[in-house]
């Protein structure tokens, strides 16, 4: 029997409803087309959900995420909600969500599309081709260490705390992940950290370490520090496949290595728990863009990162492979065709806003399904 996919959509603030509806035709499209049947829920975070409700996300959305096989995130956040207290930050949703679906593994797949080449501000020669996989921890490190915090020194003055904490347990479960899909694409993985300053990062080091020569000794495992990595990504970013990294540095690298494909608005993210005994985890798709609050309600967004999003949730969570590939095919026709949103504009191509991207996107789908 087939079952309904439970799938909770928060499109958030910003260009997230804008093309989070795009990711929605796609969804009605493949429904449409007899390809899953999905339940649908939709629901409000970040600044949304601060209007509505005075908190970034409600317990009702965080037991809805629970329950759902796979949650579509678009964007938080807006000047609108600069003044809001630190603790009650529109961003505190997504870091809620992560840490109460104990979703830990962050997988920000880069990819170079050929026909955005020249829109990367590195020479086509060094980018072609780029295919890297940033395995970024997200439940832990300096994001959720204690102690945190501001305090008043005796003199007046204030001191900012935060701290950078791993344990064994936290270190394993996410080089698991990375070695698992180190194994699938190259069998080469990079572990990054700064094992020369940090105790964390040391302990990161021994326990990668370890886990690759006890359970990983087919995986090639190599070791770089963070500041190098930022270096070698700009200088030769197609030495690297698979990375392994904290929070932190994650963040960091995954912007950099980002840039390198000319557009953050064309890539996606997928944040996974821990399977069950079933083979069910917790898993969260978002664009890796933010709520773009200076375009916002233009209809300029571009909205394959988060149809992009959409395809790794079949993949991952309802392990639609097929559907999955078709919606990146579909990309790349398009792009190819020469339709671009203002972001990826490119001399000799033709500029569309959000909704006629997502029209080309379902005929070229169509088409691909013949
Ligand atoms: C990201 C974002 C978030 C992060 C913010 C919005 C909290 O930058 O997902 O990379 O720092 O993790
Ligand atoms: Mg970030």
């Amino acid at each position: 029997m087939i079952t309904n996919k439970k799938l909770l959509i928060l499109p958030g603030d910003g260009i997230g409803p804008e093309v989070m509806a795009e990711a929605h035709r796609v969804i009605d499209w493949l429904a449409r087309t007899g390809r899953a049947k999905f339940d649908i829920a939709e629901d409000l975070v970040g600044g949304a959900s601060i209007d509505a409700h005075g908190i970034p996300v409600t317990e009702a959305v965080i037991e809805r995420a629970m329950e759902a096989d796979a949650v579509l995130f678009g964007a938080v956040g807006g000047p609108q909600w600069d003044a809001q207290g630190f603790a009650n930050r529109p961003e505190i949703a997504i870091l809620e969500l992560r840490r109460r679906l104990g979703l830990f593994a962050n997988l920000r797949p880069t990819q170079v599309f050929d026909a955005l080449i020249d829109a990367s501000p590195l020479k086509p020669e060094i980018v072609r081709g780029l295919d890297i996989m940033i395995v970024r921890e997200a439940t832990g490190g300096i994001y959720f260490g204690e102690p945190r915090g501001i305090e008043t020194l005796p003199d007046g003055s204030k001191r900012g705390v935060n701290t950078e904490v791993y344990t064994t347990a936290e270190i394993e479960r996410v080089a698991c992940v990375a070695f698992e899909l180190a194994r699938k694409r190259s069998g080469r993985l990079i572990s990054v950290e700064k094992a020369n300053v940090m105790e964390s990062g040391l302990l990161w080091r021994q326990t990668v370490t370890a886990l690759g020569a006890s359970q990983y000794a087919d995986v090639q495992l190599s070791h770089m520090y963070a500041d190098n990595c930022a270096m070698q990504l700009a200088k030769n970013p197609r030495q690297f496949d698979v990375i392994v990294t904290s929070n932190l540095f994650g963040d960091i690298l995954s912007d950099l290595a980002s840039m390198l494909t000319g557009s953050l608005g064309m890539l996606p993210s997928a944040t996974l728990g821990a399977a069950d005994a079933s083979g069910r985890r917790h898993a969260l798709y978002e664009p890796i863009h933010g709520s773009a609050p200076d375009i916002a309600g233009k209809g300029q967004a571009n909205p394959l990162a988060q149809i992009l999003s959409l395809a790794l949730l079949l993949r991952y969570s309802f392990g639609m492979q097929e559907d999955g590939a078709m919606i990146e095919q579909a990309i790349a026709n398009v792009l190819a065709s020469g339709m671009r949103t203002a972001d990826i504009l490119q001399p000799g191509t033709a500029r569309i806003g959000t909704r006629t991207m997502g029209d080309a996107m379902l005929r070229e789908l169509d088409k691909l399904a013949g």
